[in-house]
């Protein structure tokens, strides 16, 4: 989606990807295949570019660092990216910055969560999330009973931190470009799948009180200000039963929750990060229309090449914008697209997105 944006714009994207027929090859001016993890590869690929981004933060920045003491333009700053993918990190960043968070510690492991536990430094519930390589939920554990302590917890390095009592998530994007300018979409409001622990669907703009509206979006600039990083800056947070903004996590690329404005914003997201990684003028960030996001995941029992059925019912459906991402293979909860669903009212686009919900079915041709 970024290099689709790059387009009318006349930039060139090349892309460093694990596969040659990846979903963004046919997009891109060139792809290279290899490991964005690896320190050789990274370097290899940046060598010739221009300015050089990431759409994903486990990338190896040691050779984003080298890239940029090249004098090559890297953005957002590996230093930033350093202390986002590391969810301690992150936490401790935001402590030493006052920025409103969870109260959390760092543990070792398990067993020093489980003895803090024992001895009372810590009660359930929690959450325990691993520091590194969670993502869509898959390094978070909600543990609620003593049972939980041997059936649910995670491995590892980790964070515990108290559980949220969220009346809401939502998540603000921010941009900022190298001149400081800063720019924030309006808030969306983030609706989770009970099983896969994904977002199942985005409502924008979010159904909160203009006032808290208000402080989102000045909590999103200081966050995006505090981390200096240039591009796009998600920041989801909780607004608690009892009133509160607090901040979860950030995301430092395009992110889930601003998809719709492809379609239904003034600018999109990607153009945004193209704009800010360029240092250009940041976009006009305004809702055309009120939207909501789906996503298209894998139907669960299915497995394989993938199928689309509902699509023609789909599609006559006014207001539906499809994004298919061109993945060869389904399997259950796999995000294969997404689709926005747009109406003259936030109801109505929710009203329409539940009606859409389940028409379009990702099966396995086999
Ligand atoms: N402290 C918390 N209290 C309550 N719920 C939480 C807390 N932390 C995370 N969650 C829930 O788990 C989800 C995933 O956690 P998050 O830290 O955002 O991980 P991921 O990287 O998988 O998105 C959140 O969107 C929220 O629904
Ligand atoms: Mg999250």
């Amino acid at each position: 989606m970024l290099c689709i944006a790059a387009a009318p714009l006349d930039f060139k994207t090349y892309i460093l990807e694990n596969a040659a027929d990846c979903p963004a090859a046919p997009y891109a001016f060139g792809t290279t295949v290899g490991n964005f993890n690896n320190y050789d590869d990274v370097l290899a690929f940046g060598q010739d570019k221009d300015i050089i981004t990431i759409e994903i933060e486990h990338v190896n920045t040691d050779a984003l660092r080298a890239l940029e003491q090249m004098g090559k333009v890297v953005h957002p700053a590996p230093a930033a990216l350093d202390i986002i993918k590391d969810k301690g990190l992150q936490k401790t960043f935001y402590a030493e910055n006052g920025i409103v968070t969870m109260p959390f510690e760092l543990f070792e492991d398990a067993d020093a969560l489980r003895a803090a536990i024992r001895e009372g430094r810590w009660e359930l519930p929690l959450v325990q999330k691993t520091r590194t390589a969670g993502y869509d939920g898959k390094g978070v554990a909600v543990l609620r009973t003593p049972e939980d302590l041997t059936t649910k917890m995670l491995e590892g390095p980790c964070v515990a931190e108290q559980l949220a009592d969220i009346d809401v998530e939502i998540a603000v994007i921010a941009a900022q470009n190298p001149n400081g300018d800063v720019t924030v979409f309006p808030a969306v409001e983030m609706a989770f799948h009970p099983e896969a622990n994904l977002v199942e669907m985005l409502v924008c703009p979010a159904r909160i009180s203009p006032m808290v509206v208000a402080q989102a979006e000045a909590l999103a600039e200081e966050v995006i200000r505090a981390l200096n990083v240039c591009g796009l800056l998600a920041v989801e947070m909780f607004l608690t039963k009892d009133g509160r903004l607090v901040v979860n996590e950030v995301a430092p690329r395009p992110h889930n929750s601003g998809h719709h404005t492809i379609d239904t914003a003034v600018t999109s997201q990607f153009q945004q990060h193209l704009r800010a990684i360029c240092n250009l003028p940041l976009g006009d960030t305004a809702q055309v229309r009120p939207a909501v996001m789906l996503n298209v995941l894998g139907e669960p029992g299915h497995k394989g090449p993938v199928l689309y059925e509902g699509a023609d019912e789909l599609m006559a459906i006014s207001g539906v914008y499809l994004h298919l991402y061109g993945k060869a293979t389904t399997s259950p909860f796999r995000k294969m697209g997404h689709l926005t669903v747009a109406a003259n009212t936030v109801e109505a686009a929710v009203g329409l997105g539940h009606k859409v919900k389940g028409v379009l079915r990702v099966v396995s041709a086999e």
